[in-house]
């Protein structure tokens, strides 16, 4: 079990609170704010609880170096809008300077770090700067659970030198969602995957196979494991050398008595453009790739959920960039959300973005904020951004 926030006494203290600022910009701005906002109950609790808040981040792979586009000054800027008060951005997330901004930082107020990986000692997880990532701080909070399996300074080595540590709210609310899917899940319990590989889904299916009634699977990954039942793909996108791999998940299954269901209609287009439209069809034409699963796999997709339990869905089931190709998702998303009986988890960056706006987002149990941390929690690996925090 990992230390929760709510266990430290927070009065009077300096928190060192790794968030996972780690949000799309497009033009300098800030396309998608979800993670921030993820992260501002935590935020919040420990300026409430009269400490002062010592944020820090990553954004984007900025190669060990510092530049201008990946600075976290629109973040801080953000920030200073959702909290009611000014988050200055110190210069650095080490040396004299910022450590000055630190020590005269009032309780109930927060600074913010610059880009952490400005610094090739951070995914070096280099001991010398975590020592200095932790100096004149007096805990250590984590909140990034979207970093959480990357062994860096800021996500695991910073621990050592910070003996009162915890789980934000967000990586606990996290942890407590993604380990209902995988310890005694309520059955049936369906996996919904998707997404562009097979090879990215490979950890997670075997992990999940174990546990769950039945697999639906859409997206482009699907079409590999098409192929590998002998169906014509057309243009499809393919994995041509996961086609055995597929077949050997699929006939596992079949020992298991796990249902594994595939498209059987699809939205074509000759080509993956934003602005191409889509034709249904239940067999693919030779010059045709199919974009988004059609209305009769909807239909079936949903069927399967009916009675269920737990479900975890990881992937959009079409190529949702694209309106004409985003139904099959929305279509999907929208009769998951209006089962309140089913403990529902969305996981992964793209699976939230092309549901991301409707209305009935709010619905599901949980959306996770994790892209490569979702997965491999789901594959039951350990993550080394929640190791450091167990008792
Ligand atoms: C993510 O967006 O998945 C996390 O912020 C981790 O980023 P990284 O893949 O660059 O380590």
């Amino acid at each position: 079990m990992v230390f929760a926030l709510e266990d430290i006494r927070l009065e009077g203290k300096k928190v060192l609170l790794r968030c996972d600022f780690n949000v799309p910009l497009k033009d300098g701005k800030i396309a998608d704010p979800s993670r921030i906002d993820a992260s501002l109950d935590t935020i919040r609790h420990v300026l409430k609880h009269g400490a002062a808040a010592v944020l820090c981040s990553h954004l984007g792979r900025p190669k060990g170096g510092p530049s201008a586009e990946l600075s976290l000054k629109p973040v801080a800027q953000y920030l200073s809008r959702a909290l009611g008060d000014e988050v200055p951005l110190a210069p650095d997330c080490v040396g004299e300077q910022t450590e000055r901004l630190v020590e005269s930082l009032e309780p109930g107020h927060a600074l913010l770090l610059e880009n952490l990986r400005f610094h090739r000692e951070e995914e070096a997880n280099d001991p010398g700067f975590s020592r200095s990532l932790a100096h004149g701080k007096h805990v250590y909070v984590n909140d990034a659970f979207g970093t959480a399996h990357r062994a860096h300074a800021s996500t695991a080595g910073v621990a050592a030198f910070l003996q009162e540590r915890a789980a934000g709210l967000l990586m606990m609310r996290e942890i407590k969602a993604l380990r209902a899917l995988l310890e005694n899940p309520a059955r049936p319990y369906v996996a919904v995957l998707g997404g562009a590989k097979v090879s990215d889904k490979i950890g997670v299916i075997r992990n999940l196979m174990a546990r769950v009634d039945a697999i639906l699977v859409g997206g482009a990954m699907a079409y590999t494991f098409l192929k590998a039942r002998g169906v014509e793909v057309g243009r499809s996108r393919l994995e041509a050398d996961k086609i055995d791999l597929a077949r050997g998940l699929m006939d596992e299954a079949g020992r298991r008595g796990v249902k594994f269901v595939l498209p059987c209609d699809h939205v074509v287009a000759a080509e993956a453009k934003a602005d191409a439209s889509g034709e249904t069809v239940t067999e693919i034409p030779p010059d045709k790739m199919a974009l988004d699963i059609g209305p009769r796999t909807v239909k079936e997709f949903v069927a399967c959920l009916n009675g269920a339990k737990t479900v975890v869905w990881n992937g959009p089931l079409g190529f949702c960039e694209a309106p004409a190709f985003a139904k099959g998702t929305l279509k999907f998303g929208e009769a998951l959300a209006a089962m309140p009986s089913v403990f529902s988890v969305l996981g992964g960056g793209d699976t939230a973005a092309a549901v991301k706006g409707r209305p009935w987002t709010a619905r599901f149990s949980h959306i996770s904020t994790g892209g490569g941390a979702t997965l491999e929690f789901l594959e039951g690996l350990e993550l080394p951004g929640i190791k450091a925090l167990e008792r």
